[in-house]
C-alpha cells in the first residue's frame, strides 16, 4: 500500500484488541449460541416511562432537529435539579453542565460495544497539550487511553493492587487499593489531569471518602484537574462519595462525568454529561462543539423526562435493588464452585479469581491468545469449552503490570435472569478443572 494511504498511528494499533479476540472466539466456539457475559451492555430494555418518552420525542418537530451544542435546556435543567441535592448546592444549568455524546464521546478504536467516552474526549481535548501528563489508575476503562493520546497526552499509570488473599477468599472490592506514595511519585510538574473512576469498572470498587480525600489533597497541592468518571453513579451498594463535593477547592478542579446509557439501561443512546465549574466546563463544551457539534436530540429529550420522572417512579432505588439481586443470583455459582471473587461495591461487573482452574497443559490456543497473559487463555477456554464469554482484565493494564490480574476474569451481570441461569449452568462445567 502506498505510504500516503497508511492510517495515522493513533488508529492503527498492531495488536488484536480484546473485543476482536473475544468476538472471534465466540464466533468460532462449538457451543452456540454463546452466553455473553463479557460485554457491558444491558440484556433488557429501559423502563417504559423512558422508552415512551423517547417515542413521543420523535413525534415532535423540534426534537428531530439540532440541539444547542451545550445540550437541550430541558435536559440541562433536569440534570441540575437531579444533581444539585447531591452537590449540596444549586448547580447552574447554563454554565456548570454540558451534554456530550455518551460519557466517552468519540474514540478511534471504540470497541464492539460501540461505547466511547465522548465527554471525556472533549475534556482531554480541552486541556491536554502535547507532552502533558495524565495519571490513570490500572485497571482502566480502555477508551481513556486513545482519548488521552489523541491530543498528545502522555499517560502515567498507577496500579490498583488486588487483595493479597484474592486467590483464596472472596473479599470486598474495597480491598483493591492504591499505594498513595506510588501515586505521589507519579506526579511531575507536567501532570495536568488525573482520571478517577468510581464506582469502578472492572473492579467494582467504590472509593471511600478517606481515599478520595487523599487523592484530592494531592490534586489540590499540585493543581491537577480531576476527571471523575462516575458513569455508574446510580449503582452503589455501599456509601458513595462524589469527589467534587469534598470541598470548594476540590470542586474547582473537578469535572464529573455521567452517562444516561448506564443510568437508564440504554448504552446505545449515547447521551452523557459533564458537571464542573464554569471555568472548566466552558472549554469542555468548546471542544465538544468542534468534535460532535451537538448530541442526539430526541434521546436528550427522553433523558430529560427520565430524570424528571425517576423520583416519582422510585427508579433510582429500584435499579440498585434490581442489580443487587442480579449480582447475588449470578455470584452464587462462584460460591458453589469455591472460586473467590471481589464482592462489588458498585457497578455491574464482578471480577472472579480463577487461579484454582487448571487449564489442560496440551490445550491448543491460537498464537494470538497463547502469547497473551493467562486471563486471555482462561477467557478463550471458557468460550470454547463452556460457551460463556467473559473479559480478560489484563487488557486494562499495561504490559508491565498485566500479571497482577492474570488469574481474573470480568463478568457483566446486567443480563436477564434466564441468561444468568444459563451462564451458571454452563459454568458448572468448570468443576472438573478446579484443583
Ligand atoms: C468506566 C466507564 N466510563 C465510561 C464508559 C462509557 O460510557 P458511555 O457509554 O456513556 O460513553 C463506560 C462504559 O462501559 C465505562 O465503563
Amino acid at each position: 500500500m502506498s505510504a500516503k494511504l497508511q492510517p495515522a498511528a493513533r488508529v492503527k494499533g498492531n495488536r488484536k484488541d480484546v473485543w476482536s479476540i473475544i468476538n472471534e472466539a465466540a464466533a468460532a466456539s462449538p457451543n452456540q449460541p454463546i452466553v455473553n457475559m463479557g460485554q457491558g451492555f444491558f440484556g433488557y430494555n429501559p423502563p417504559d416511562f423512558i422508552i415512551n418518552a423517547a417515542k413521543q420525542a420523535l413525534d415532535r418537530v423540534e426534537c428531530n432537529q439540532y440541539s444547542p451544542t451545550r445540550g437541550r435546556p430541558r435536559l440541562l435543567k433536569a440534570l441540575a435539579d437531579a444533581y444539585s441535592p447531591l452537590w449540596g448546592r444549586q448547580l447552574d444549568w447554563q454554565t456548570e453542565i454540558t451534554v456530550t455524546t455518551g460519557a466517552n464521546e468519540a474514540s478511534p478504536h471504540a470497541d464492539s460495544l460501540a461505547h466511547s467516552v465522548a465527554g471525556m474526549l472533549s475534556a482531554f481535548m480541552a486541556f491536554i497539550e502535547p507532552g502533558d501528563e495524565v495519571i490513570v489508575f490500572e485497571p482502566f476503562f480502555d477508551q481513556y487511553i486513545s482519548n488521552i493520546e489523541m491530543p498528545g497526552g502522555k499517560i502515567v499509570y498507577v496500579p490498583m493492587h488486588p487483595p493479597k488473599e484474592g486467590g483464596v477468599r472472596t473479599l470486598s472490592a474495597a480491598e483493591w487499593t492504591i499505594d498513595f506514595d506510588e501515586l505521589e511519585r507519579a506526579i511531575t510538574p507536567r501532570t495536568k489531569m488525573l482520571v478517577l473512576n468510581t464506582p469502578h469498572n472492572p473492579v467494582g470498587k467504590v472509593y471511600s471518602k478517606p481515599e478520595l480525600e487523599k487523592i484530592a489533597a494531592l490534586c489540590v497541592k499540585h493543581q491537577i484537574i480531576i476527571l471523575s468518571d462516575e458513569v455508574y453513579d446510580r449503582l452503589y451498594y455501599v456509601p458513595f462519595t462524589r469527589i467534587a463535593t469534598l470541598s470548594p477547592e476540590v470542586e474547582r478542579l473537578t469535572i464529573t462525568v455521567g452517562s444516561a446509557g448506564k443510568n437508564f439501561y440504554a448504552t446505545g443512546w449515547r447521551v452523557g454529561w459533564m458537571i464542573g465549574p464554569q471555568e472548566l466546563i466552558q472549554y469542555v463544551s468548546a471542544a465538544h462543539t468542534r468534535i460532535c457539534y451537538s448530541s442526539v436530540s430526541p434521546l436528550q429529550e427522553a433523558c430529560a423526562i427520565g430524570f424528571e420522572q425517576a423520583p416519582a417512579e422510585d427508579f433510582w432505588t429500584t435499579c440498585v435493588a434490581d442489580m443487587q439481586q442480579r449480582m447475588a443470583r449470578f455470584n452464587a455459582i462462584w460460591d458453589e464452585l469455591g472460586l473467590p471473587y471481589s464482592e462489588p461495591e458498585g457497578g455491574y461487573f464482578v471480577m472472579v479469581n480463577l487461579s484454582k482452574v487448571s487449564l489442560p497443559a496440551d490445550y491448543a490456543f491460537p498464537p494470538h491468545v497463547a502469547e497473551r497473559p493467562r486471563d486471555f487463555k482462561l477467557a478463550w477456554f471458557l468460550i470454547q469449552e463452556l460457551g460463556v464469554a467473559a473479559i480478560p482484565p489484563s487488557e486494562f493494564y499495561t504490559d508491565a503490570n498485566a500479571h497482577i490480574v492474570e488469574d481474573y476474569l470480568r463478568f457483566a451481570v446486567c443480563k436477564t435472569d434466564d441468561v444468568l441461569e444459563d451462564a451458571k449452568e454452563r459454568l458448572r462445567g468448570l468443576k472438573k478443572y478446579i484443583v
